[in-house]
């Protein structure tokens, strides 16, 4: 099979950023045609610039890297520098990028993207809120029915919240765009929390990345051990969550995960749950399935791709 053609869309982010160096590591699976980002877990000024630094790490300077929506399309812009740090990346100390930014906006690219390759041969891997995506669509709803598939992180069932105590942070940041993007009739694969939550980066996984030894191994595991503080410290668990990295390795590997197709809802309109996925896992309802909601993933096989691939670096 090539290559499959992948936008990823994110606002590193450590995790995001090991999606993206898995992504680059991975040229047999993907082929990324370009990297867009969004404000999300630190404003936008800082994840354009964080995903020119982990293209830079990753050697991958030919990747186009381009900016898009600064908040979200009706609200308030969320971050989250309690647990990713003040640049995003904070952990390792990285160079700041030298690669230029595109001057196209990121919608713009995603939309002639869509337009100029072949309908239903180019993924949307989304990482972060999914302002970019839902601005995409409203602009130009011809692009909707060319996208082959959405794989995304975001939302949760079983695990609830993690921003509130009902809903996900890339889900609530932009509940609105969320909603668009559910109800766009694409195929849409979903990673909640109730699936990354139990990809944890336990010290033996984090030592398997620093003892690769090479630039992007040792930034892994110093990415890791800076934001697993706030995970151990809020859940008790043993390591930080690589949330957005099961999207990537869903790409290489679906064989790992498994879920199920149900019916999403986005609630967009309660105070106290905005930006709830209402998750039909039991199928309590006659409502369609428009997603295929992923629950569980084998750990051990993720974490040895992840190293593998990212050790090609
Ligand atoms: C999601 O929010 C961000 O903090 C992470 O990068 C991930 O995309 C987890 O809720
Ligand atoms: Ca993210």
């Amino acid at each position: 099979m090539p290559p499959r053609k992948i936008i990823i869309d994110t606002d590193p982010g450590q995790d995001d950023a090991v999606a993206i160096l898995l992504a680059l590591s991975s040229p047999e699976d993907m082929e990324v045609l370009g990297i867009t980002a969004v404000a999300g877990n630190v404003p936008l000024e800082l994840t354009q610039k964080n995903a020119r630094i982990v293209c830079e790490l990753a050697g991958k300077t030919d990747v186009p890297v381009f900016a898009g929506c600064d908040r979200p399309l009706g609200r308030q812009l969320v971050t989250a520098e309690h647990v990713h740090g003040k640049t995003g990346l904070d952990g390792p100390s990285l160079p700041d990028p030298t690669m230029p930014m595109q001057d196209q906006h990121a919608v713009d690219f995603i939309i002639e993207t869509l337009r100029r390759e072949d309908a239903g041969t180019v993924t949307l891997c989304v990482l972060g809120p999914l302002t970019n995506i839902a601005t995409a669509f409203e602009k130009a709803p011809d692009v909707i029915e060319r996208v082959q598939q959405i794989v995304l992180m975001g939302g949760a069932y079983f695990e609830v919240g993690n921003i509130t105590p009902t809903a996900e942070f890339n889900i609530y940041v932009d509940p609105e765009a969320a909603e668009i993007t559910f109800k766009s009739g694409v195929d849409i694969v979903v990673m909640p929390l109730d699936v990354t939550h139990k990809a944890l980066v336990t010290q033996p996984r984090n030592d398997a990345f620093r003892d690769l030894g090479t630039p992007s191994g040792i930034a892994v595991a110093q990415m890791t051990d800076f934001f697993e503080r706030f995970d151990k410290e809020k859940y008790g668990s043993n390591g930080a969550p690589l949330h957005d990295p099961c999207v990537t390795a869903y790409l290489i590997a679906p064989e790992l995960f498994s879920g199920r197709r149900i019916n999403v809802e986005i609630e967009t309109r309660s105070d106290l749950t905005r930006g709830m996925t209402v998750a039909d896992w039991w199928g309590v309802t006659d409502r369609p399935a428009n997603a295929t909601f992923i629950g569980d993933l084998d750990a051990d096989g993720f974490f040895a791709l992840l190293v593998e691939r990212i050790g090609r670096l």
